[in-house]
């Protein structure tokens, strides 16, 4: 079983980075692969609303990551993502990654989806709009038929600078304790599905 993260920050490796690295670390220990997408120095072309993806499982715009990070969640048993808070919500390469998975996945309900898979989303913020940025990334999860794995409490941590996270003991916990449902979950699917 895979999970694969996908990481929105502009900083590679910082907060959001540290975040989606401690709930890995609890797959790993359950034995579940896990991959992490950045796309830190790479912008992320938003929907341009052709609806040319109908039918053919892809997107029209072919100069950046999508198609590739597209890819690996088909492939994929979960999908974290994982965004810094820009603005009170999630950052804008979130945002236009969502928009074109969600009009891509809505328009190809025939071929691969993400249905049945498990989603679970995290944030890191100094100070306010985390709950925003999670709520907007549970939505992708919600309208594409997965199921979302919860924590002991909302799925945030917060911090500045780099590796400030890292002082928020109690985010951390419940990075760790998302880790260990999103684990319970995959492998309670993985027994219904045989
Ligand atoms: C453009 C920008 C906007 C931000 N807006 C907010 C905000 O609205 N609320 C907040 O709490 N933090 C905000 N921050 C701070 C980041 O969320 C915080 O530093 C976070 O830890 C960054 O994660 P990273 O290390 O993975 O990049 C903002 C940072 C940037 C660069």
């Amino acid at each position: 079983m895979k999970v694969l993260g996908i990481n929105s920050s502009a900083r590679k490796g910082r907060n959001t980075a540290i975040l989606i690295n401690k709930v890995f670390e609890e797959l790993n220990k359950e034995g579940i692969e896990t991959e992490m997408i950045q796309f830190a120095g790479s912008i992320i072309e938003p929907c341009k609303a052709c609806w040319a993806c109908g039918g053919q499982n892809n997107c029209v715009h072919k100069n950046d990551m999508f198609r590739e990070v597209y890819d690996k969640m088909l492939e994929a048993d979960g999908i974290l993502l994982g965004s810094p808070v820009y603005s009170a919500n999630i950052s804008a390469n979130m945002q236009a990654f969502l928009e074109r998975a969600a009009v891509v996945g809505d328009m190809n309900r025939d071929g691969k989806t993400m249905k049945h898979k498990v989603g679970a989303a995290v944030a890191a913020a100094r100070r306010g709009g985390a709950m925003q940025a999670v709520d907007a990334m549970n939505h992708f999860f919600l309208n594409h038929e997965m199921f979302v794995a919860g924590s002991t409490y909302w799925n945030m941590a917060y911090g500045q600078m780099p590796g400030d996270v890292e002082k928020d003991q109690e985010g951390l916990d419940n990075m760790a304790n998302l880790g260990k449902n999103m684990a319970y979950l995959l492998k309670a699917l993985e027994e219904r599905q045989g």
